[in-house]
């Protein structure tokens, strides 16, 4: 099983990769002007999307092996971590659509939007990483 959780947690950190620069590419696509800049900055965030959904994908997968130990009753951090990893994959799916409004040229929120937008997959680590392995509940 413990191999099975060393997977779990590197596609982990190599879906946070991602969820972690990709907003980051959407601060200066919201700034950039010039055709070129544009092409480039949707071509970054297309190959590193991809990158991070197999970091999901992966985590998802590994996490649902390991949950087959944790079955039942499901203790509350449990509970309380998929609450949070939902929340996650919602914010996954959201930078999916928030590419897709940059790609088509249809981007409503400046930088500054971005810059907030860019904390919140660190504050969702650090709250599943505690709930994971303290287990305080
Ligand atoms: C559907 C998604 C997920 C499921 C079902 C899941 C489930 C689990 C389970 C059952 C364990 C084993 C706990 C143990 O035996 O100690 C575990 C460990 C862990 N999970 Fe997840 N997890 C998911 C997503 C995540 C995410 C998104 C993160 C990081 C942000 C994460 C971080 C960890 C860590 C760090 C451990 C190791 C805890 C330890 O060894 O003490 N998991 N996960």
């Amino acid at each position: 099983m413990l191999w099975i959780k060393a997977f779990h947690i590197i596609f982990m950190v190599t879906g946070f990769a991602g969820l972690f620069y990709l907003p980051r590419l959407f601060v200066y696509h919201a700034d950039a002007r010039d055709t070129l800049s544009l092409e480039r900055f949707a071509t970054m965030e297309r190959r590193l999307f991809a990158i991070m959904s197999i970091g999901a994908i992966g985590t998802i997968m590994f996490g649902l092996w390991l949950l087959i130990g944790w079955w039942l009753p499901m203790p509350v951090w449990l509970h309380a971590k998929l609450a949070l990893v939902a929340l996650l994959i919602l914010y996954h799916l959201y930078c999916y659509r928030l590419m897709r409004s940059f790609r088509s040229g249809d981007n409503l929120h400046g930088a500054r939007f971005y810059r907030w937008f860019n904390e919140i997959p660190g504050l969702l680590l650090i709250a599943i990483v505690i709930l994971a392995v303290m287990k305080p509940v």
